[in-house]
């Protein structure tokens, strides 16, 4: 199963890339493409088989891939991630900061078990792959970030955890493309829109009704694909972008633009208007 990408096929011939969450939907595109691109991949996740079953599909397809178990929370899971990225091929020339997750909850449902794991998934789990990426490697030589946010700019309704730690995120990120040029790494994020793939289906039944009508009101009328996240990543790995950092680029298909996806119902509770002219109590 070739991944077809539209870069040049030696691109990153020589290079180690880790994609985090590498076995499902974005990263296993990211994986397929970077590898189809002459980049070794290592791929890490909390469980081993669904990245041995990417790993396989890219050794089959003429690539290179490892896989690694780690758990991006654990601050020593991630030391043990870079140590064996080292151990085994002495150098991590890029990093995709794929892996994440959240679950849908009104705000005022969520748990503090639940803040704190989406919280320390996303944003500490970025945060401490990008620290031990910088300090094991690329402070010294070099390299590349990309991060992975969601549609959050204008808040996102449902998430308010995970809009929270990818907002965080991508603060993180600017900073750290500031803090980081002296060594020559680059930090970017992507933000993807509502994409077709695999993490769509944890969401319930009762939730379908909601995807269609948000699909409605994206102005291209559609979900993207994982490859047409990918193929952002790959270009902000690359060096056609070697000017970017401290960058997001939205893959929404315009949706960040335009959106109605959460019904205000009728109500008279706003806030009388203010009139300074009133005496008020
Ligand atoms: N994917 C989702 N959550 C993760 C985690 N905590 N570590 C690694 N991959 C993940």
């Amino acid at each position: 199963m070739p991944y077809h990408s539209i870069f040049r096929s030696d691109l990153f011939a020589g290079q180690t890339i880790i994609v985090s969450g590498g076995g499902t939907g974005i990263g296993r595109a990211t994986a397929h493409e970077l590898a189809s691109l002459g980049a070794h991949v290592i791929l890490a996740a909390r469980q081993l088989e669904r990245l041995e079953a990417v790993q396989e599909e890219i050794i089959a397809a003429g690539g290179h891939a490892s896989v690694f178990s780690c758990n991006i929370r654990q601050e020593e899971e991630v030391k043990a991630l870079f140590d064996f990225a080292l151990a085994e091929r002495a150098a991590v020339h890029g990093l995709v900061n794929n892996a994440g997750g959240q679950f849908l909850s009104p705000a005022e449902m969520i748990s503090n078990k639940g803040w704190h794991a989406v919280i320390e998934t996303n944003l500490t789990g970025t945060f401490f792959m990008c620290r031990e990426a910088f300090n094991r490697y690329m402070g010294e030589n070099g390299g590349a970030i990309v991060n992975m946010l969601i549609e959050m700019w204008r808040g996102f309704p449902g998430m308010a955890h995970s809009a929270a730690a990818r907002a965080g995120i991508e603060n993180l990120s600017k900073t750290l493309a500031v803090e980081w040029a002296r060594s020559g790494v680059r930090i970017n994020s992507v933000a993807p829109g509502l994409i077709a793939s695999s993490g769509l289906d944890r969401y319930p039944e009762a939730v379908r009704p909601l995807i269609d009508q948000i699909v409605h009101d994206i102005p291209m009328k559609r979900m993207g694909s994982g490859s047409e996240v990918a193929a952002a990543i790959t270009f902000l790995l690359s060096p056609a972008a070697s000017y970017i950092s401290g960058e997001s680029i939205r893959i929404d298909g315009g949706s960040s633009l335009w959106r109605k996806t959460w019904e205000v119902p009728e109500h008279k509770n706003a806030p009388r208007p203010f009139d300074g002219f009133e005496e008020r109590r």
